[in-house]
């Protein structure tokens, strides 16, 4: 097992974010430079995340990722890092049970995170508990949950009913007590976030959840421009990556073509 930071140090940092109220900032990364970038910019979370299917591999969601693509991909986000807390994510059916989410963990770790991530509320308490057991810290995922897309037939906003929330603020309080370190609340109704902040002991980290979260993530390609074919509403884009590369494609073409 990997270990390259003082990981007991790193949970208690995220302990202490969620007590002095400074914010903490989250963005997925997939590969060495773009990792090492937002290292070096001071990140506090970087997640390769199985978003990378979409904005990295070209598929229609991230129900198609396999294990062995995110481990490739924390492998090369691995060797950037240096400084931020590195997670992992699980990909859809690699945690289906307590010892397949331990085995699908396992390699996660091997492959240089240092927490991982997964999808779900109550249904999924066993699974991290397991993982937990085994020492691995996890990040919980609750809200909308893009390994559901195809089942839900879109990404739905969560918490509009108070039954909904009522079952979040369940779900929230059920990966608490499976272990979770940390959790993202994804797509929901701002009111709904801000409660599950309140009650929780853990970080919570935000994205389309609203300003009320103990921090905030974002995929990177939908900050920097670089993905411009699908902008999801609740990104924030500060940069055109996208723009850069084309003009950028576009002199060379022209010096190559003496034009
Ligand atoms: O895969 C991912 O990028 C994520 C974030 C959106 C939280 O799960």
């Amino acid at each position: 097992m990997i270990p390259q930071h003082d990981i007991p140090a790193q949970l208690a940092n995220l302990a202490d974010r969620k007590r002095s109220k400074r914010k903490l900032v989250a963005l997925t990364a997939y590969d060495y430079p773009s990792a090492r970038l937002l290292d070096e910019a001071g990140v506090d979370v970087i997640l390769v995340g199985d978003s990378l299917g979409m904005v990295v591999l070209g598929y229609e969601d991230t129900t198609f990722v396999t294990l062995e693509e995110m481990e490739h991909h924390t492998r090369a986000c691995r060797r950037g890092v240096s400084q931020a807390l590195l997670v992992g994510d699980l990909p859809f059916q690699t945690y289906e049970s307590p010892e397949q989410a331990v085995a699908s963990a396992r390699r996660l770790v091997k492959a240089g995170a240092e927490m991982v991530k997964l999808e779900g509320g109550s249904e999924k308490a066993g699974e991290v508990a397991a993982i937990v057991a085994e020492g691995i810290p996890v990040m919980g995922h609750i809200g909308m949950l893009p390994q559901q897309v195809r089942e839900e037939g879109g990404y739905k906003k969560k918490g509009k009913t108070s039954a909904d929330a009522e079952r979040l603020l369940e779900d929230a309080a059920a990966l608490v007590q499976a272990g979770v370190s940390a959790m993202v609340l994804e797509s929901m109704v701002a009111g709904v976030s801000v409660e599950i902040t309140r009650n929780v002991p853990v970080p919570t980290i935000g994205i389309g959840a609203g300003e009320g979260c103990d921090g905030q993530i974002l995929v990177l390609h939908d900050l920097i421009g670089g993905f411009p074919w699908f902008r999801p509403v609740l990104a924030m884009q500060h940069g055109d990556v996208a723009g850069v590369i084309t003009r950028a494609v576009n002199a060379y073409a022209k010096v190559v073509r003496g034009e």
